[in-house]
């Protein structure tokens, strides 16, 4: 068993964030499943979205983001978000991370889809994720413990105060800890893999946001998914992103004959809203037409794109033809963990920050590189909640363990979860699609395993579990809402429906929903 004061599972940015701002005094443990290298927030290529340029203002970001968000966004927290951008950049900056300067040591500023100025702020060309993740961890503070490869597959209550006090993990030889702490936080990011298709690290499984179900938390919106347009395509694999800077520096979606598919269907053409650009290029694909991004006209591709260059050059397709085969895939969950402005859970002790978390900021649909923005600003919104709060030493714990029994029943494989979610709960879905998704997703009683002891379970299994929790909560959630907006498309209601459902939002909470 193990002691702190703040214990973060995940290590992707907003965990880090968090621990590097947390007070040097604070007992810390960050516990992650896999190896810091392998988050999400580490393969972000394009960049942080911040209104530092010239004729930007954070008005105009904030006017971006609720318009890629379709308004269901929480106009006070994108307002406090794009405030923010600036100074998070500026402290980062100034702390020695090297973000991409020009000859005058000015920050370089990308373009990408919906934003309305240039600023995308970006290191290493097209490795953003990975300069600010090595950034930080090689400036943690003595305070911040990392465990890594330990799987946490439970939340520990407080039986009388109905509080979350602690974590059970899980090492890959199959020995298990205890860690308790006052404040638990998640920050396990969202759940790209529960698609076929996605440009997610194999790490975004959902588990977060099952563990959270599971102890009573409210999840919100998890009918919006982002589906990016462009990974990499190659026989029939979605191998990587393709970054929307690239559409940003002038490349352009085309058929096989070379004509272009975003003309005439938004006034942004290759760089509108994300969810018009993959369904767009998805209604082709349905019909056997392959797309093809044409970087002709991109200038100095090599060095602009390394990451892209390289992961083209592992899949053999060769750049000197002009043309890299693409696919939309999943890429970034909207919903989440319900939280506050401070990342509070609705369960007292459990936070949530990062993709794992729902706070309003993103809406309907994320606008490009706000993400790791999010964790910024998020993780060092957490700090000072954190940091204003006096140290307990010691308590002691009364461990309310879940219920249910031990069960040998079928689960559905990894694959199988990712192809049915593809197929019915995608890009384009319908009732009847959904429906059966659903009753798929409960033939393997996945209402029980909201309830059952998970202890017995190998990590493959626990993974099998969460996805199939995950994979529930959005399949209702796309089916109980009966419009279109952002990351949710139902053919059978294309519209969206303001009078109906703005600013509407799908909340479940352990067998009720609101
Ligand atoms: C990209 O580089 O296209 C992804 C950036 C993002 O999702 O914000």
């Amino acid at each position: 068993m193990k002691q702190a004061n703040v214990i973060i599972i995940g290590s992707g940015i907003a965990s880090l964030q968090l621990a590097n701002s947390l007070r040097h005094d604070l007992n810390v443990i960050v516990l992650t499943k896999s190896k810091i290298s392998k988050s999400n927030s580490n393969l972000a290529q394009g960049g942080i979205a911040a209104a530092i340029g010239e004729k930007d203002n954070p008005k105009k970001h904030y006017i971006d983001t609720l318009e890629a968000g379709r308004h269901h966004n929480d106009p006070n927290i994108v307002r406090e978000l794009t405030r923010q951008a600036p100074s998070l950049i500026q402290e980062l900056n100034e702390k020695g991370c090297s973000f991409d300067k020009d000859v005058n040591g000015d920050l370089l500023l990308g373009m990408e889809g919906a934003h309305s100025e240039h600023r995308i702020v970006h290191g290493g060309g097209d490795a953003t994720g990975r300069t600010i993740i090595q950034f930080m961890t090689s400036n943690m503070n003595q305070n911040i413990k990392i465990i890594e490869n330990i799987f946490v597959y439970e939340l520990l209550m407080d039986e009388c105060s109905n509080r979350c006090i602690g974590a059970k993990g899980k090492y890959s030889n199959g020995k298990v800890d205890h860690f308790f702490a006052e404040h638990i936080v998640i920050a396990t990011g969202g759940c790209g893999q529960l698609y076929s298709y996605t440009s997610n690290a194999e790490t975004a499984v959902g588990d977060g946001i099952a563990l959270a179900y599971r102890v009573g938390a409210e999840i919100t919106d998890m009918e919006f998914i982002q589906f990016h347009p462009t990974l990499l395509y190659t026989e029939g694999k979605a191998v990587g992103l393709v970054s929307e800077a690239v559409r940003g520096e002038g490349a352009r979606l085309i058929t096989k004959e070379g004509l272009p598919i975003m003309d005439g269907i938004h006034p942004l053409r290759d760089l509108a809203p994300r969810h018009i650009v993959s369904q767009t290029i998805f209604s082709y694909i349905k019909k056997g037409k392959p797309i093809f991004l044409d970087i002709s006209e991109v200038d100095h591709f090599v060095n602009r794109f390394p990451t892209i260059t390289n992961l083209c050059e592992q899949y053999g397709i060769d750049l000197k033809k002009g043309i890299i085969p693409v696919v939309p895939g999943s890429h970034f969950l909207m919903g989440g963990i319900k939280t506050d402005l401070y990342g509070r859970s609705s369960v007292k002790g459990l936070y949530a920050i990062g993709e794992a978390a729902c706070s309003g900021v993103h809406g309907a649909n994320r606008l490009a590189s706000n993400s790791l923005l999010e964790g910024l600003f998020f993780g060092k919104r957490l700090a000072e909640k954190i940091n204003t709060q006096s140290i307990n030493q010691s308590f002691d714990p009364a461990i309310s363990e879940s219920n249910g029994c031990h069960i040998n029943d079928p689960l559905p494989s990894i694959k199988e979860i990712q192809a049915s979610m593809m197929e019915h709960a995608g890009i384009i879905r319908t009732k009847e699609g959904l429906m059966k998704q659903k009753s798929w997703l409960e033939s393997f009683e996945v209402e029980n395993w909201i309830e059952r002891k998970l202890d017995h379970l190998t990590n493959e299994e626990l993974i099998q579990v969460f996805m199939m929790i995950t994979s529930w909560l959005i399949t209702d959630s796309a089916l109980v809402r009966t419009e279109s907006r952002g990351g949710h498309f139902r053919q059978d209601y294309p519209s969206e429906n303001d009078h109906k459902w703005v600013r509407k939002q799908i909340i479940h909470c352990k067998k009720t929903i609101k």
